[in-house]
């Protein structure tokens, strides 16, 4: 099976500061793949670099394709949706511009009003303060905003930064129940993948239904000490 991202001796550049020293991974549509790595081993920068939100070398592919040298927005375009950490909304939109912002390179415009209504199902609360600004929401009223946003997109390929951060248990398995589910009729329809960031040791709660672990700490410092053993 050809992997739907290949990842192949990523490194990524701060200025002068290497953030990355030759990190390989590749994930299947229909998987769900966490990085796990301590706090600083760059987790946060292989998904920016993904996007291209980060200066980078190796070769990144997404369904047979390079993504270098694309802009962050060509990459949403091809149906990669970014939950950055720390959330990421819009915070002096209301949740329902958010939302409505999530779809925007979307084409099928007849099926968005409806997504809207599936996401406020999915997290009634988004519903009962749909005219509220972003930011005046809790923590983990924003982090479910941002998932429903990215969700907007009827991604391809899910990137989410520490998505349980601040959010109790039982939102975090429903959350990944709702990426489970069919995306509906539209462009970005069939069976996609995700993958997801966690510091520190496995989550259950993240790894219950996971194929692969990738350590980024492990894979840059196995590099790192075959470089200068
Ligand atoms: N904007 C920046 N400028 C300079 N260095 C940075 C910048 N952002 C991150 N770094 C550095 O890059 C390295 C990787 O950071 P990154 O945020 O990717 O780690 P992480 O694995 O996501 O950590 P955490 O678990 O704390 O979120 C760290 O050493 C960090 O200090
Ligand atoms: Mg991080």
């Amino acid at each position: 099976m050809t992997a739907m991202l290949n990842v192949k001796d990523l490194r990524a550049y701060y200025g002068q500061v290497q953030a990355l020293h030759g990190l390989s991974f590749a994930l299947n549509e229909g998987s769900l793949t966490t990085l796990l790595g301590a706090n600083g081993a760059g987790k946060t920068t292989t998904l920016r670099a993904i996007c291209n939100m980060v200066r980078s070398t190796g070769a990144i592919e997404f369904e047979g394709k390079p993504l270098s040298g694309k802009s962050t927005e060509s990459v949403v375009r091809l149906g990669i949706a970014h939950v950055p950490q720390g959330r990421g909304t819009f915070t002096t939109m209301t949740v329902e511009e958010n939302l409505q912002l999530g779809a925007i390179t979307r084409s099928d415009s007849k099926n968005i009003v409806s997504d809207i209504e599936r996401m406020y199902e999915h997290f009634p609360v988004l519903k009962e303060r749909h005219t509220q600004q972003a930011g005046t929401l809790s923590g983990g009223e924003q982090q479910m905003l941002a998932v429903a946003r990215a969700l907007m997109l009827r991604p391809r390929l899910m990137l989410l930064d520490e998505p349980s951060f601040g959010l109790a248990p039982l939102i975090v398995r429903d959350l990944f129940k709702i990426q489970d589910q069919p995306r509906g009729e539209g462009h970005h329809s069939g069976g996609g993948a995700e993958c997801a960031t966690g510091a520190g040791t496995r989550r259950p709660g993240l790894c219950d239904r996971n194929r692969a672990h990738r350590d980024v700490g492990q894979c840059c410092r196995d590099r790192e000490q075959r470089r200068h053993p």
